[in-house]
């Protein structure tokens, strides 16, 4: 069975996101696109809840998220319960980030890196697994709690 990835960007990421996009496709992944649909100028949050709200439905496994530096969608993504999102331009961060935080988004900026290294970004994301248990799960549940103890 296909494996479900969200996507969003704002006009900063636009086009690193149809790129990774079409490279996903190619593999087979099935990827849903949460917008924009252009590169006109817009506001990543209206792009990044979307396709958070479908990783945390469980419709999709994960979210790539895009913007020109990949931080601000990291906030705004960061802002729901639950979605762990990181913002990486280096392999390693993007496998640990998996491996010990458990991490659902994966937040690339289309003004920092190249297609190639985005490539590999989301090879290094979408191919390691959390590394259940022990301290890694005893700090994602701490987290969780701050987000419990929250008032809205
Ligand atoms: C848009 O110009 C830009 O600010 C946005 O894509 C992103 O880099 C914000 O973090």
């Amino acid at each position: 069975m296909s494996r479900n990835i969200a996507f969003a960007s704002d006009h900063g990421g636009f086009e690193l996101k149809n790129h990774i996009m079409a490279y996903l496709k190619e593999q087979g992944y099935n990827c849903v696109d949460f917008g924009s649909h252009s590169e006109e100028s817009c506001d990543y949050p209206d792009y990044a809840v979307p396709a958070c709200n479908a990783v945390l439905g469980g419709e999709c496994e994960c979210a790539l998220l895009f913007c020109g530096t990949g931080v601000g969608i990291s906030i705004a993504a960061n802002k729901l319960r639950g979605i762990r999102a990181c913002c990486c331009s280096d392999t390693f961060s993007a496998e640990m980030t998996r491996a010990h935080n458990d991490a659902n988004a994966l937040c690339l900026g289309g003004r920092v890196v190249g297609f190639g290294l985005a490539e590999k970004l989301v090879d290094a994301f979408l191919s390691t697994s959390f590394m259940e248990g022990g301290n890694h799960r005893r700090r994602i549940d701490k987290i969780a709690a701050i987000e419990a103890e929250q008032k809205l």
